[in-house]
Parts: C-alpha cells; structure tokens; sequence
C-alpha cells in the first residue's frame, strides 16, 4: 500500500475499498464546505458511491501508477488527493485536491500536494502537472501558486460547475521547473 509520512502526525495513504466509510463519513460532515468547487461532494451520497469513488482511483493507478490518496491527520480522514488519467507520450496529468474545513489553513494540503508531486517528477517521471481551479476559488488558486505553479491563463466558460459555465484559471509545472526549485543541478 502507498503511504507518505508528512511527519507531525498527518500522513497520505492510497485510498482503498476498507475506507469507504470513512471516506462518506468526510464528505458527508464536509459537504457544504466542498460543494461549491466539487460536483462528487453531492453526489457521494451512500457507500455503494464512495467505492465507486475509490474504485476509480485503484483503477487509475493500475493504469498509470498514480494514486488517489486520503490524507490523515492523527489518524482521521481529514482530505484527499488525486490525479487525473495520464497522457502519454507528454507525460502529462492533472492534480485536485480537497480538506476538511476545519483541517484548513495549517498548510496541510501544501505539504500534502508537495510529496505528490515529488513522486510524479522523481519517482514516475512525469513530464508536466496541471492544476486547474475556479477563478473564484481563491484558496485553490493561492495553493497553486504558493506551490510555484507557474500561472498559465484563463480558460473561460471550460469547465460546468451544477449547471454553470466557469472560468478555470490554468497553472502547471514542469519537471524542470520542479527541479529548479529543488536546487537540482543539471549533470554536466
Ligand atoms: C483548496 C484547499 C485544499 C486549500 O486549503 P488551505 O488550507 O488553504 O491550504 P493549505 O493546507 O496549504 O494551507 C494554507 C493556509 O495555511 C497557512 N499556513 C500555515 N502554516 C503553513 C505552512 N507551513 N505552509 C503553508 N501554509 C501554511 C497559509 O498561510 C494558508 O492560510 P491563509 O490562506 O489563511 O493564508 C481547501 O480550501 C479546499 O479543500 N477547498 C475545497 C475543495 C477545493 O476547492 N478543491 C480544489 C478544487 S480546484
């Protein structure tokens, strides 16, 4: 099973079928806080849901070796991260990510996405990681660029949020620009 110690208690475990209930347990006292940015916050309804969810990311990683992790804090389900399918041969894929609200504004998901993203450039090689979020989505937004993805337009009207067009504000990172800011230097 993959797991990454993030150290003062908060680990990332790939989820599995054996924590769906504590996966629809999250979402269930989150819902109000995800729904507005996440359409599976309404939809993850019964447990029959949060396998289907969990599913997909076992299968995705069978596909391309990149999992869908639970974040923990202490021992409870407190977020997630996940990765969309990969694109070969650019070896490219996209992040998202989500916490529970009380488990916000610590720098959790930032210590969370930043072990993601060591294991998509050192580990797996991928070439380039996308991050989209809403334009509104203020919190997202400054993740990414905390994070030093570097900014790379808006995507008007590209993504469908409960039946509305939204603008989509597009970062990425590049396996180099991970590198420089690692302090890696290039063999001569
Ligand atoms: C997007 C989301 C994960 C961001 O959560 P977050 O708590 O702001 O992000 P982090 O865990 O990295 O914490 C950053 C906050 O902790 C603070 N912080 C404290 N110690 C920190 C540290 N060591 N490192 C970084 N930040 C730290 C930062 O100042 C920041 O707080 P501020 O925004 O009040 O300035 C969260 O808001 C969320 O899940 N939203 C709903 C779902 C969602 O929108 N998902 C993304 C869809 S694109």
């Amino acid at each position: 099973m993959f797991r990454w110690d993030l150290s003062d208690g908060a680990e990332l475990r790939m989820l599995e079928l054996r924590h769906a209930a504590a996966f629809l347990a999250f979402v269930a006292a989150n819902r109000a806080y995800l729904g507005p940015w996440l359409e599976w916050a309404h939809t993850i309804t019964t447990l029959e849901d949060a396998q289907m969810f969990i599913r997909r990311g076992i299968a995705r990683y069978a596909e391309d070796g990149l999992p869908w992790v639970g974040l923990w804090q202490d021992d409870e389900m407190v977020g997630g991260i996940l990765f969309f399918p990969l694109e070969r041969p650019p070896r490219s894929t996209e992040i998202g990510y989500w916490l529970g609200e009380r488990a916000t504004g610590h720098g959790l998901m930032s210590r969370g996405v930043r072990a993601m993203l060591c294991l998509a450039f050192d580990d797996l090689q991928i070439n380039r990681v996308a991050l989209q979020a809403e334009v509104d989505n203020a919190r997202s937004c400054a993740l990414a660029e905390r994070l030093g993805f570097s900014f790379e337009g808006v995507r008007r009207q590209s993504w469908v949020n409960q039946g509305r067009l939204v603008d989509m504000a597009g970062y990425a990172m590049l396996a180099e620009d991970w590198r420089r800011r690692q302090g890696y230097r290039q063999p001569k």
